[in-house]
């Protein structure tokens, strides 16, 4: 392939991972990203550019012949930024903001999964004048828990998980009220609960067909054992026990193939990461949610496994032609992210602190930047809730997590707060 430049939209550590991976492509030219981190300064040069202005980021595009632009966030691509760049004859990867409703909407996902007998749990939909309904429902439900969900974009505050009546009619009332929801929640969905493992599954689909890249397990919340306030994910490891190969297989088959052919059926090819949050129940995988990119910090535990060119995989999903290459995956090791945040993080933080320690980059531990910054004596410093993503490799779970933990005991900021658990999950089923 000739080298292409690329533009990379987002600031977290997804995208330094994706920087990283996209700087290791043999086929990249320049590479921009914006606005990027100090992280992604490492890998190409980062930019200043309002990417709610569409013409303005098509402006750049031509100004510096960029052959791919790469969306790393969610809100730009429900925005829509990949349909007014593909009108314009660019080539974007992530889907449509039509497709990307699959994320974007927890009703329209519901709606469509049902239509075409995609596994997932029943359901129910109220919209916005049938809260009374949803009250009753609530009032006459027998089985608990039952589980709650505003429609739209909610940065993870959007799900309830209630216990018991009193529960849920609190988080009725409390979607109700809050305006952030009440916007989000236009509609609102309950749902069945259910029981088993969670699992993520990530495939790369071109609006036709569909690869499975690897499963992950994150941590969501900020506490040890799974407790305490939900975050952005506090680590990950990829892949997981969970799943074989011949589980992979069979969700492609049940889930991911039955959702691309769902949505060209519609009109609304997908195209990009489709990240499958499932439910590994005991009447097989079903789906708890889409996301319509890669999560972080699954993003950078998986891209460190792909040994195929990244940037080959991703001009094969913008224009479909993912039959034609064979991604590889290196399965056969594991990789371990452990997310170093702030004291305080998800709720109030301190920023500013310097930090000391991070261990050079290797074939088998990376440090990806997330909310830190250069102050003005050029020093690093914080500069967000999560702060760095410690990523090992090994030939076990086990040494892949002994490796992370020991690179953070090198690292150090004032008030650093990491959880201590990240992986012992999958440990356990060893
Ligand atoms: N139907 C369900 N049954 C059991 N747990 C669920 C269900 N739906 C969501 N959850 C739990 O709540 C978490 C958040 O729900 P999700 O739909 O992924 O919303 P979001 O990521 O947008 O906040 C899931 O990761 C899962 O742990
Ligand atoms: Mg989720």
């Amino acid at each position: 392939m000739e080298s292409i430049n690329v533009l990379l939209i987002g600031s977290g550590g997804r995208e330094h991972a994706l920087a990283w991976a996209l700087r290791n492509s043999p086929s990249i030219g320049k590479l921009f990203i914006t606005p990027g981190n100090p992280g992604t300064e490492f890998c190409g040069e980062n930019v200043e550019l309002d990417i709610r202005d569409h013409e303005a980021v098509l402006a750049f595009i031509e100004a510096n012949e960029i052959g791919l632009t790469v969306v790393g966030p969610e809100q730009p691509l429900v925005d829509g930024i990949v349909d007014f760049l593909e009108t314009h004859g660019k080539a974007a990867f992530g889907p449509t903001s039509g497709a990307a409703r699959l994320e974007g909407s927890k009703s329209f996902a519901k709606e469509i999964m049902q239509k075409y007998n995609v596994p997932t749990g029943n359901f129910r939909l109220f919209e916005r004048n049938e809260w009374a309904a949803a009250e009753a429902f609530v009032e006459d439900n027998e089985t608990w828990p039952m589980v709650l969900k505003a429609d739209g974009l909610a940065a993870g505050k959007g799900v309830f998980i209630s216990k018991n009546k009193a529960e849920a009619k609190e988080a009725l009332e409390y979607m109700q009220n809050d305006p952030a929801l009440s916007a989000a929640s236009y509609r609102l969905v309950i749902e069945e609960y259910l029981e088993g493992e969670e699992v993520s599954v990530f495939a790369v689909c071109d609006g036709d067909t569909a690869t499975i890249l690897m499963d992950a397990q994150d941590h969501k919340r900020i506490g040890e054992g799974d407790t305490g306030l939900n975050t952005g994910g506090m680590g990950a490891y990829a892949p997981t026990p969970v799943l074989d190969q011949d589980a992979l297989e069979d969700i492609r088959q049940r889930i991911v193939l039955p959702m691309v052919d769902a949505m060209a059926a519609e009109g609304i090819p997908y195209k990009g990461i489709l990240y499958c949050g499932l439910m590994m129940t005991t009447k097989g995988p079903q789906v708890i949610e889409f996301n319509c990119r890669f999560g972080d910090p699954e993003c950078q535990v998986i891209l460190p496994a792909l040994e195929t060119d990244l940037i080959e995989i991703m001009m094969a999903s913008v224009y479909g032609k993912l039959d034609y290459i064979d991604i590889k995956i290196d399965t056969e090791s594991y990789y371990t992210c452990v997310v170093l945040a702030s004291e305080g993080y998800p709720r109030k933080y301190e920023k500013g602190k310097a930090i000391t320690g991070i261990p050079a980059d290797s074939d088998n531990l990376h440090v990806f930047h997330s909310g830190t910054k250069k102050d003005d004596d050029g020093r690093l410093v914080t500069n967000g809730g999560r702060v760095l993503n410690v990523v090992s490799k090994a030939d076990t779970l086990s040494d892949s997590i002994h490796k992370a933990y020991d690179a953070v005991s090198n690292i150090s900021f004032d008030g650093m707060y990491y959880r201590k658990d990240i992986g012992a999950k999958g440990l356990k089923r060893f």
